[in-house]
């Protein structure tokens, strides 16, 4: 189930002993202390990193990091360049700048096989401009011969480090790049039936391109998290004080007619599937988890997961499933009483070997690795995309894909 790459990567070109300036994206969690909270987006960019080193290239890494008002030092990338080099076992350098004299002179003294992080590219507001001259100056003053792709997170924006960059360097793939597109694209487009899709988070509003690509491929489509309160309530089913979208009832009802014209209508309910039950508590906060009907649900307490009765269901629908794409919590897995459902929907898909799990990146990314022993190595393929993963499963052409040398 590899699905189609149509770009030319890293592998494909001339590349060895070049400066190679390489788009990374190391927007990765801090905690309150501006420490590094999660690690993720780091270590999956160290494979084309090794690459280009093993082939005498002089690296150099540009990224993004939160969304800063010019120059914000909270969001300097140093503590990263700290941590990738810890991750290499070799010093990565770290310029104060990503244009100009300081990246000039810092990858001229670099020899091969170096590695050189360069500071925040939105600390420039033309970063996000997609900004021709701010581009130009990046490839210019790196002095790159390469420019390669590999930050697949922020792929689906249009930024001067992923579209207008490419207009001043041979731009190819990194190896993230390729194996998340393969990855996502493969189960899309040529998985093993059955096919089951995993729904949670919060908004319907947000998935709703997503939910039409998968309709036509998936033989069931289970719905959690707080998403599926909101396809309850457009039921009529009251829900206490659960957290509930409003201004839904016509995507919902969208949702419902694709549904019925693929298996229809008498069999609609056994393939989008909603939870029979809820776990719930008195707020994001309680210890205490308790399983109610969907249809006797009580008016002071709030839905937080899918009940025990749910859970059993969809752990059983998996056991049958050969390919499994999952993008969004079942519940509020923050709270550990409440992430009982994305728990057991992870353990049945790391004890079937047999089938094919493509995981979102985001909050899903996020709670299977924690989740998992082996940190997310227990399933086929974990996303370091949130956005971009989204986009890619609806079928959208990503700009920083597409500027890309075609294969
Ligand atoms: C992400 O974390 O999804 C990417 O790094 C993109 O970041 P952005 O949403 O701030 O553009």
């Amino acid at each position: 189930m590899v699905g189609k790459f149509s770009k030319r990567t890293i592998k494909d070109v001339p590349i060895d002993n070049k400066t190679v300036l390489v788009r990374v994206d190391y927007n990765v969690p801090l905690d309150e202390d501006g420490k590094i909270a999660d690690d993720f987006r780091i270590q999956a960019s160290l494979g084309t990193i090794r690459y280009l080193m093993k082939r005498g290239c002089k690296v150099v890494l540009i990224s993004h990091l939160g969304r800063p008002e010019g120059r914000e030092e909270k969001f300097s990338l140093a503590p990263v360049a700290k941590r990738l080099g810890e991750l290499l076992g070799k010093k990565a350098i770290f310029v104060e700048d990503c244009i100009g004299d300081k990246v000039r002179m810092a990858v001229k003294k670099a020899s091969k096989n170096t590695i050189t992080l360069l500071e925040n590219l939105r600390f420039y507001k033309e970063e996000e401009a997609n900004d021709q001259k701010f581009a130009k100056s990046i490839a210019r003053d790196t002095g790159a011969r390469y420019f390669v792709q590999d930050g697949f997170g922020v792929v689906h924006r249009a930024h001067a480090s992923t579209d207008a960059i490419t207009c001043f360097a041979p731009s190819v793939a990194g190896l993230l790049l390729e194996r998340e597109i393969r990855s996502i694209r493969g189960v899309m487009d040529s998985p093993k039936h059955p096919v089951v899709a995993i729904l949670g988070g919060a908004k319907v509003s947000d998935k709703m391109p997503v939910i039409e690509a998968l309709e036509p491929i998936a033989d069931k489509i289970l719905i959690g998290g707080a998403m599926a309160n909101t396809f309850l309530r457009v039921a009529g089913v009251n829900l206490g004080k659960s957290k509930c979208e409003d201004g839904q009832e016509d995507q919902v009802s969208e949702i419902y007619e694709l549904a019925k014209n693929k298996v229809g209508a008498e069999n609609v309910d056994d393939f989008l599937v909603l939870p029979k039950d809820l776990a719930a508590g008195e707020d994001v906060h309680s210890s205490h988890r308790e399983s109610f009907n969907a249809d006797e649900f009580p008016a002071d307490k709030m839905a937080l997961d899918i009940g025990d009765e749910t859970i059993e269901q969809f752990v059983d629908i998996l056991k049958d499933a050969k390919t499994v794409i999952w993008n969004g919590t079942l519940g509020y897995a923050e709270n550990e009483a409440f992430a009982h459902g994305s728990a057991r929907v992870a353990l049945a898909l790391a004890t079937s070997p047999e089938v094919t799990s493509v995981i979102g990146g985001g909050d899903t990314a996020d709670f299977v690795r924690d989740w998992d022993a082996k940190k997310g190595g227990s399933f086929s393929h974990v996303s370091t995309g949130g956005g971009a993963s989204l986009e890619l499963i609806a079928g959208d052409k990503l700009p920083g894909v597409e500027a890309l040398l075609d294969a």
